[in-house]
């Protein structure tokens, strides 16, 4: 096999929690008083919370109407919706072919890392007990630059000692793809070709990629 290291990016790829930022997003909308669709959502997938924020007020024409604390306690209430997802959340929300593909990851000797955005990351693995399997977990608490900067995937290769050619990044956002394109790690969009334009692969979900092309 070609690759050394597959890096997974979390919400969306390894389980379906991309559904409940967009209903987190969804309240607050709601709230402020604008509608907010599926297909908007595309553009908040994979970048940092408060950048996540400040498209979701642009969007609904509120780009510039907030202080800074505002923002901070928008994206506070975001979240609070979000963890009540989270904490019903359970494993049989990992998406198709997880945990197979990481015990086959483990038998050919290919490290496993996750590289997600996300501040909660740590516990949803926890609550989908599927931390174990990590060999090195980059997320939103680690990294200084967001999605499409590459950081996230860069730390992953970085601590393992594996040169950006020999990982493969699975990624359901656009930015994702553009963070592994970046730095020449091949990149797999999980998803529909019409997003994820980008990708090198297009798979349905994680299960379904061939490593040996
Ligand atoms: C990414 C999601 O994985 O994490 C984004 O695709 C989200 O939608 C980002 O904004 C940050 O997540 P969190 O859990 O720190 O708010
Ligand atoms: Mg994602």
């Amino acid at each position: 096999m070609k690759y050394r290291c597959g890096i997974f990016d979390l919400d969306g790829v390894l389980v379906d929690t991309a559904k409940y930022h967009y209903l987190g997003w969804k309240k607050l909308a709601d709230r402020l008083g604008f509608s907010f669709t599926v297909q908007q959502n595309e553009a908040l997938k994979g970048i940092s919370r408060m950048a996540a924020l400040d498209l979701l007020l642009e969007i609904g024409g509120l780009g510039d109407a907030f202080s800074q604390q505002e923002k901070e306690q928008m994206a506070a209430e975001k979240n609070g919706y979000y963890l009540e997802y989270i904490n019903q959340l359970g494993e049989e929300e990992l998406l198709l072919g997880v945990t197979e593909t990481f015990e086959r990851m483990r038998k050919a000797r290919i490290r496993i890392a996750l590289g997600s955005a996300s501040k909660n990351a740590r516990l949803i693995l926890k609550r989908l007990h599927i931390e174990e399997y990590f060999d090195v977990v980059i997320d939103g608490n680690l990294v200084k630059k967001a999605k499409p900067d590459p950081e996230v995937f860069t730390m992953s290769a970085d601590r393992l000692g594996i040169c950006y050619s020999q990982c493969v990044v699975f990624e359901d956002s656009l930015a994702g793809l553009q963070a592994a394109k970046a730095v020449g790690m091949t990149a797999v969009g999980i998803g529909e070709r019409e997003n994820l334009r980008i990708a090198d692969y297009i798979c349905r979900n994680v299960g379904e990629f061939v490593w040996e092309q």
